[in-house]
C-alpha cells in the first residue's frame, strides 16, 4: 500500500487506522465531520486534542468535504490516485431511522460514487467497506457466523445489506474488495459518544456513568483490533471476502459496567431500563473467518481494552 484514502476517516475507526499506518504510506482522510459537530463543547476539546496529535504524523492528511458532493470527490481522488480505498463514512442505525434519505446517500449512494469514480481513475485498487453485524437481524443462533441469515430490522442494516450486495456482484469489474462487519467498537475517541467508549470517558472524567439498556447483548470490540484488521485487510492479498469482526464474546452492557468500577473505585452510576428502538437481538459474533484469513486473534479483552483506553486520556491530559 502507497496511497490510502479513508472517508468518513475522522470517526473512531478512521482515525485509530490512521494511528497504526506505517508513516511511508500517503493517508488521506477525507470527511465531512458531521459527527463531530454534534459534540457538546467539552466533548470536542477532547476530540481535537486527540485528532491534533494523529495529524501530525508525517503523510497525514484531512480533506474537508462531503462523500454526496461527486465532482469535488471526483477531483480529489483523482490527484492522489489511491491504491486502497477504506469506506467508513455512515450515519448511527439511530439517526437512520431518523433521516433514512440521508442514510442511503451516505452508506449505499456513497461507496456506489466513490466506486465509479475509482473506476474511471484507475483499475488497481482495493476497496474495503466497513459494513455492520445489523445486517443479521435478530440473530437466530450465536456466534453469529457469516452464513446466518440477513434480516435486517432497520434502515442502517438495510443499507449496509444492500451495499454489500452491491459491492459483492460488482467485483468483477473493478478487481479487489473485501467487506467487514464490526460490532459493538469501543475505545477512544469516539466522536458519537457510543455507549461502551461514553461509559470510559464519563468514569474517567469522574461524570456520572449513564448505564443504558443494563441487559441489552452485545459483542465488545477494542477499537485497536478492529484498525488492526482493517491494515491487514489493505495491506493482504486476500480479496473477495465479506467477514465479521469482532472480539467473539457477547456482554450485557451492565456486564461491562461491571468491569469499569475495577478501574474506577468512586464511579457513580444511573440506570436507564429503557431498549433501543428496532435494534436487533445480537449476542457474539463467529470470528473464525477473520482468524483464519489474517491468522488473526483478537488482543484486547475488555479489561484490557478499558486499561488502554485510560492510557490513551493519560498520555492526551498529560
Ligand atoms: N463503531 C461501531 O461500533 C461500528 C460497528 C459496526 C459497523 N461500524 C461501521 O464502521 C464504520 C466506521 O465506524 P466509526 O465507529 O468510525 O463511525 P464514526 O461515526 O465515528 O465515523 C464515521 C465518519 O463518517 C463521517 N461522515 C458521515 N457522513 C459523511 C459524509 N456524507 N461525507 C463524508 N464523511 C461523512 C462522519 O463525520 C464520521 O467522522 C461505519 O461505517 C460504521 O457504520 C461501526
Amino acid at each position: 500500500m502507497k496511497k490510502c484514502v479513508i472517508i468518513g476517516g475522522m470517526g473512531l475507526i478512521g482515525l485509530n487506522i490512521a494511528d497504526l499506518i506505517d508513516e511511508g504510506v500517503e493517508v488521506y482522510l477525507i470527511d465531512n465531520l458531521s459527527s463531530s459537530s454534534k459534540m457538546t463543547k467539552s466533548k470536542k476539546e477532547i476530540y481535537q486534542k486527540f485528532v491534533s496529535k494523529i495529524l501530525k504524523r508525517n503523510n497525514l492528511h484531512f480533506i474537508e468535504e462531503d462523500i454526496k458532493n461527486a465532482d469535488s470527490v471526483k477531483k480529489i481522488l483523482k490527484n492522489i490516485v489511491p491504491d486502497v480505498v477504506i469506506y467508513l463514512a455512515a450515519l448511527l442505525a439511530s439517526e437512520s431511522e431518523k433521516n433514512p434519505v440521508e442514510a442511503k446517500n451516505v452508506i449505499f449512494e456513497g461507496v456506489k460514487s466513490t466506486i465509479n469514480i475509482m473506476e474511471e481513475i484507475s483499475k488497481k485498487y482495493k476497496l474495503i467497506y466497513a459494513s455492520s453485524s445489523y445486517v443479521y437481524g435478530d440473530f437466530e443462533y450465536e456466534p453469529a457466523d457469516e452464513l446466518h441469515s440477513k434480516k435486517p430490522l432497520d434502515i442502517y442494516g438495510f443499507w449496509k445489506n444492500e451495499s454489500e450486495a452491491w459491492i459483492s456482484n460488482y467485483k468483477f469489474k473493478f478487481g479487489e474488495w473485501l467487506i467487514i462487519r464490526p460490532s459493538s467498537v469501543y475505545g477512544i475517541i469516539d466522536p458519537r459518544e457510543r455507549y461502551a467508549s461514553s461509559c470510559i470517558e464519563q468514569a474517567y472524567f469522574n461524570e456520572t456513568v449513564q448505564l443504558f439498556y443494563p441487559e441489552f447483548i452485545c459483542d465488545f470490540t477494542y477499537v485497536k483490533d478492529v484498525a488492526k484488521i482493517f491494515l491487514k485487510a489493505a495491506e493482504s492479498d486476500v480479496s473477495g471476502e465479506i467477514f465479521n469482526m469482532t472480539r467473539g464474546e457477547a456482554r450485557t452492557n451492565k456486564e461491562f459496567i461491571e468491569v469499569l468500577k475495577k478501574y474506577f473505585k468512586n464511579i457513580k452510576i444511573k440506570s436507564h431500563d429503557d431498549r433501543p428502538l428496532n435494534a436487533p437481538k445480537r449476542g457474539a459474533l463467529d470470528n473464525n473467518k477473520v482468524n483464519k484469513l489474517f491468522s488473526w486473534k483478537a488482543e484486547y479483552g475488555i479489561n484490557d481494552g478499558i486499561i488502554d483506553s485510560i492510557n490513551v486520556l493519560d498520555k492526551l491530559f498529560e
